[in-house]
């Protein structure tokens, strides 16, 4: 089954500045979601069984295109895996190349060759037409 077709991702609302986008399954469920404040990027969730099917990039997609809205030039955030086990590091090394392959990149050259689990990463955010 292509799950894709059975959610909708939209804007939830905002508080306080802070906005959020949400994912919803066909049962209304929220099986995703993400935060941002201005042009900066806080968190983005998908629910672990939903994974590697492409919600995490669509969402992503979402948030840019309501940053646009509100006139963001770039999206930034900070690159930081939230979920901690034995495999840290390439839990990290997987979320970068999720960024990396949705056109991310680092902002400062050399940093994501420091062992550290977060870097700051961004993205220009192109005007169609
Ligand atoms: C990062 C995340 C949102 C991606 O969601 P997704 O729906 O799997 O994204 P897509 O299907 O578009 O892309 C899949 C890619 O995401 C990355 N990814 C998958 N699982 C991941 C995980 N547990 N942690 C980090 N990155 C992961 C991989 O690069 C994967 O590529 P692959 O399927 O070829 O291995 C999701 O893994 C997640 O919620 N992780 C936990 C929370 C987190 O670390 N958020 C980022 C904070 S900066």
């Amino acid at each position: 089954m292509n799950k894709q077709k059975d959610i909708s991702i939209q804007k939830a609302g905002s508080i306080n500045h802070t906005n959020f986008v949400t994912v919803r399954n066909r049962d209304n469920k929220i099986i995703g979601c993400a935060r941002y404040r201005n042009c900066h990027l806080y968190n983005l969730f998908i629910d672990q069984q939903y994974r590697s099917q492409g919600l995490g990039s669509l969402l992503l997609t979402e948030v840019e295109s309501e940053m646009k809205k509100g006139g963001c030039t770039k999206c930034s955030l900070i690159a930081f895996p939230t979920e901690f086990d034995a495999s840290a590091i390439e839990t990290k090394n997987r979320l970068h190349q999720f960024y990396l392959k949705n056109g991310y990149d680092y902002t400062w050259g050399v940093l994501h060759l420091l062992p550290t689990l977060s870097c700051k990463m961004y993205k220009p955010l192109k005007n169609e037409g």
